[in-house]
């Protein structure tokens, strides 16, 4: 033998685990993880009793990728294509503003002044996240939900599909195109009218940060102060409100006491403003007076 035979060949390099994918892709553990369940398909608990185990070839590229976007910027609801609003899965994408917990009180506030059997309008509904929880929580209420943007209402359509389909099928839940109060007929009146519109002044430097960059502009700015969707929904109110009827509005945490002089203005009454989770102010209610 010349001892110059078959030299011995490398061991294959270990494919990662899964853990170690998560952990080398530098992002925060629970982001981590909620990208390799979207990459792999395998749900969160799987994923921990068998985190040791070499992940999958394909799952690790497709984790490799939604990793590098989220280090990008991206939000984890976009790439997910999903975002949890009041206990459902709602879908989301680029052309809806992501659904906000902030928005939830909105909701709850809704609920608590809806009488039964109320005529409920949601405008600019997005994802559907208000509307949708509305005739999901409660089916007594008749809503109709309305949106400037078609590819919007092509979103809010499939969560109302998923979420809501009987009253999406009976008419007790409706989805209109139009610009705020052109999508509602003349004649129509409601006993509560919720929004939380775009309310980002032009400009604002938040605009250029974090996940704000990624979601549609008209979902986020309205007018150089800001206020120009919060004017416009309150001007229209006064028609298509019933007496003693409710609106509700989510705004900016500095534009409570500039939305409640709107209020009051229009000839509004039991004008009062609500903080959420952060203690910052974040939701007024006002009333049609009787
Ligand atoms: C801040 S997002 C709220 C989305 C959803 N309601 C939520 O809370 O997650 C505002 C929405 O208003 C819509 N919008 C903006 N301008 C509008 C207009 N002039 N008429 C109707 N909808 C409009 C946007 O397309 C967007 O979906």
């Amino acid at each position: 033998m010349s001892g110059r035979g078959a030299a011995a060949q490398a061991p294959e390099p270990a494919a990662p685990s899964w853990e170690r994918l998560a952990l080398a892709s530098g992002l925060p553990r629970l982001e981590a993880r909620v990208l390799l369940e979207r990459a792999s398909g395998h749900r969160r608990e799987w994923l921990i009793a068998h985190g040791d185990e070499a992940a999958d070839a394909r799952a690790a590229e497709a984790f490799a990728e939604l990793a590098r976007r989220r280090r990008d910027g991206e939000p984890v609801a976009y790439l997910t294509g999903t975002r949890e609003f009041l206990g459902r899965e709602f879908e989301v994408s680029p052309d809806v503003l992501i659904p906000r917990p902030e928005t939830e009180l909105l909701v709850q506030t809704a609920l608590e002044r809806a009488a039964r059997g109320a005529r409920v309008l949601d405008l600019g509904t997005g994802s559907g996240a208000i509307a949708i929880s509305l005739a999901c929580e409660r089916d007594d209420l008749r809503v109709v939900a309305t949106d400037r943007s078609t590819q919007a209402l092509a979103v809010a359509r499939r969560n109302a599909q998923r979420l809501a389909g009987e009253a999406l099928a009976s008419g007790r839940l409706q989805l209109r195109q139009g610009n705020w109060w052109e999508a509602v007929d003349a004649q129509e009146r409601f006993d509560l009218v919720a929004s939380n519109p775009p309310y980002v002044e032009a400009g604002d430097p938040h605009l250029a940060q974090g996940d704000l960059r990624f979601e549609p502009i008209q979902a986020l700015v309205a007018g150089p102060d800001g206020l120009a969707a919060l004017r416009a929904i309150v001007a229209g109110t006064g028609r298509h409100l019933l007496r003693g009827g409710w609106l509700l509005l989510e705004h900016g945490f500095d534009q409570g006491e500039a939305l409640r002089a709107l209020l009051a203005d229009a000839g509004f009454a039991s004008i009062a403003t609500l903080c959420d989770a952060a203690a910052l102010p974040r939701v007024t209610f006002a009333r049609k007076p009787e």
